[in-house]
């Protein structure tokens, strides 16, 4: 089996992207449509996906807002779940958002998304808002968490850089 790489999500990925959210996400998945418009915002927007051996194994986006970044989506297709993905392009995608000169990055969350949860606060991320009841159906709250981008490694993972009174990210 061949190595792991990223690269930059194109027009061609698009009908597997919307299968693939369809499966993931249900009710907040992106149709066609979002995605177009979506790849249409580049340069802003980046996509990235993980593939190995011509399969995608995981996508993400960020939006690159200045100096914060805002993580729209992170997601592994089913089959290749818990095997550290989540947490790599989460990595690729906070190391894009410091490639473009974010100091800090935004995301938002279901409350209710355990996995989601998990792999966040593990890389160092910290709730820092809570919309009540904002996904429907469900009135399920959306928490908006933080994280403080800063080159060195010893140094990542505070939520200094954005006090208590973060905006949102997008998506999802
Ligand atoms: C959330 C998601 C991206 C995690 O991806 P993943 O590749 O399975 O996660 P990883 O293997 O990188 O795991 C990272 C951490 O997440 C946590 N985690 C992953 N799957 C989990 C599960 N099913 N239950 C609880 N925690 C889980 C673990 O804490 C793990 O840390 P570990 O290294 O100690 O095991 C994936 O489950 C997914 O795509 N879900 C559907 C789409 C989605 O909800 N995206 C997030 C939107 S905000």
């Amino acid at each position: 089996m061949s190595a792991v790489t990223v690269r930059e999500v194109t027009s061609a990925d698009i009908d597997a992207l919307v299968e693939f959210d369809a499966t993931l996400f249900a009710d907040d998945a992106w149709p066609a449509t979002t995605w177009w418009a979506e790849l249409a915002e580049r340069p802003r927007r980046e996509y990235l996906v993980l593939e190995q051996d011509g399969a995608l194994l995981a996508y993400g986006g960020v939006d690159h807002g200045g100096e914060s970044a805002d993580i729209m989506t992170v997601a592994v297709v089913r089959e290749a779940q818990g095997r550290g993905h989540g947490a790599a392009m989460l990595d690729a995608l906070e190391e894009a958002a410091g490639r473009r000169g974010a100091t800090g990055a935004l995301l938002e969350v279901r409350a209710d998304n355990a996995p989601a949860l998990a792999l966040y606060e593990r890389a160092g991320w910290r709730q820092l808002h809570v919309r009540r009841r904002y996904y429907q159906p469900g009135d399920v709250d959306a928490l908006i968490l933080g994280k403080t981008l800063l080159t060195g490694p010893a140094e990542r993972g505070t939520t200094e850089a954005f006090g208590n009174n973060a905006g949102g990210g997008e998506g999802e």
